[in-house]
């Protein structure tokens, strides 16, 4: 198949099109889209890390200078997300803050340096794990994003997880674990403990032609929280010290400071 037709059906694919009249040559192709996401659970390659990071450059391009929803208007950055597209951890926070607006890069305001020394606490880096949010475009005063907004850009963190199919995703505060989970529960109930991700609730809410894998999907605390409330700190590092042991991560002592 010529490569401008197998690039163009690869995009279209990533954007979630399933609407081009399939002939065998392009139902071979999704297979193999398919098979080459699924294959990364296999054991990592050149190849592979090269085409999780290819695929995820795909959906950036695919965002281009977004104009799907109003944020649009007041943002300064996409912030698409950072980090190791083989990632097994992801942390997915709200939105994006001013900082993170300012620099295109998630979690890099004082919210972002605790999470930052949380992931070294877990004996991890910053550039070991993927980081990113429900929505990639800071919402005017930081409030929080609306339904549509949602329903716009969910996509996007949709075909991240799935490209980057990491094994566990802590979902970073209220926000982040009540979208994903399509939940009214209240963070303290939900924290704590492993869920089963993608529920039925969000399968159903995230409609996706994309076989979203499972994930364990851990809610804790979101750092800026715990900068207003310290005294939570033991909490999330314990809800940590479960996402270690269900990676196969060393224990540790140390606790977040
Ligand atoms: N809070 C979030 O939820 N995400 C960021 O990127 C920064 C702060």
């Amino acid at each position: 198949m010529k490569d401008s037709l197998k690039l163009k059906l690869e995009s279209l694919y990533l954007s979630g099109e399933r609407e081009v009249p399939m002939t065998r040559q392009t139902k071979s192709l999704e297979k193999k889209l398919v098979q080459n996401v699924v294959v990364k659970n296999n054991p990592p390659s050149q190849s592979v890390n090269q085409s999780t990071e290819a695929l995820l450059a795909a959906i950036r391009e695919k965002m281009g200078d977004c104009q799907r929803c109003r944020l649009a208007k007041t943002r300064t950055n996409i912030v698409f997300g950072v980090g190791n597209p083989e990632a097994e951890l992801m942390f997915v926070g709200e939105a994006p803050g001013s900082e993170e607006d300012k620099q295109g890069e998630p979690f890099v305001g004082r919210a972002g340096k605790l999470l930052d020394k949380i992931i070294q606490a877990m004996g991890l880096e910053r550039e070991t794990v993927y980081i990113a949010n429900v929505v990639k475009c800071r919402p005017p005063e930081n409030r929080n994003p609306a339904i549509d907004e949602i329903q716009t850009c969910g996509p996007f963190l949709l075909q991240q997880v799935e490209i980057i199919q990491p094994k566990v995703i802590v979902a970073l505060g209220t926000f982040a674990a009540q979208t994903l989970m399509q939940t009214e529960s209240k963070i303290g109930m939900l924290r704590g403990r492993f869920h089963a991700w993608p529920n039925a609730l969000a399968q159903a809410t995230f409609e996706t032609a994309f076989p979203i894998h499972s994930v364990k999907l851990m809610p804790t605390y979101h750092p800026a929280f715990l900068l207003r409330n310290p005294n939570m700190k033991a909490k999330v590092w314990e809800d940590m010290q479960k996402v270690m042991q269900e990676l196969g991560l060393k224990k540790k002592e140390a606790s977040v400071t």
